[in-house]
């Protein structure tokens, strides 16, 4: 039974480009649609390119009510059934009662060694605080900001003339490469349980 990976982003997608590229072959998952909460969103472009169905919920169309927000993005979720979603580069926070639904079944990826620099700017943190390394991590997404289970993680050193810049190209290789890795575990292990 293949299992249905839906993807949220909200920019050019990278991640998402290499998650659907990696579910192929006896992958036991495969994309079924990437939506955004940016209808402009690069990666919706490059998701229909690849031939993904693609969907988007405007955040701005519904002011500052995160409920109604997420009450239309789960329908278009719903709509798709999917087993897993991949949150990849994803910029909006969700609220308990939206993790809540797909608790055990939501992944994200985030551009630090969590549980270190949990929400945004990290790589200039990280470089401010005097750290000698950096990364990523896959964790699941629980109502906590950057906080579910660790899945798997990966590491950089951070170079004396790092910018902010430098080190977030050099850990978004590693994001590409850690991301399908945890993805294919993820869902075999899903499989499994089955
Ligand atoms: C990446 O650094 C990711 O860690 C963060 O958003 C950035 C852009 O991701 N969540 P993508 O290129 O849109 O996948």
């Amino acid at each position: 039974m293949t299992l249905r990976v839906a993807i949220l982003i909200s920019g050019g997608g990278s991640n998402m480009v290499k998650l659907v590229e990696s579910m192929t072959g006896d992958h036991p998952a495969r994309p079924v649609l990437v939506a955004s909460n940016d209808p402009d969103a690069k990666g919706l472009e490059r998701a229909a390119s690849m031939g993904i169905a693609v969907a988007s919920v405007d955040h701005r169309r519904f002011g500052g009510d995160r409920h109604a927000f997420e009450t239309e993005l789960q329908a278009v979720l719903d709509a798709a059934k999917p087993d897993i979603i991949c949150c990849a580069g994803f910029m909006r926070i969700l609220t308990a009662e939206f993790t809540g639904k797909w608790q055990g079944k939501m992944l994200n990826i985030h551009p630090s060694l969590l549980p270190k620099y949990k929400g945004l700017n990290t790589h200039a943190r990280a470089i401010e605080a005097g750290d000698d390394e950096a990364g990523c991590s896959v964790h699941e997404l629980t109502a906590e900001l950057d906080g579910g289970p660790i899945l798997g993680q990966s590491r950089v050193p951070i170079l004396p003339d790092d910018t902010p810049e430098t080190l977030a190209a050099r850990v978004l290789v590693e994001e590409h490469r850690l991301y399908p890795r945890v993805l294919r575990n993820f869902a075999e292990e899903m499989v499994q349980k089955q």
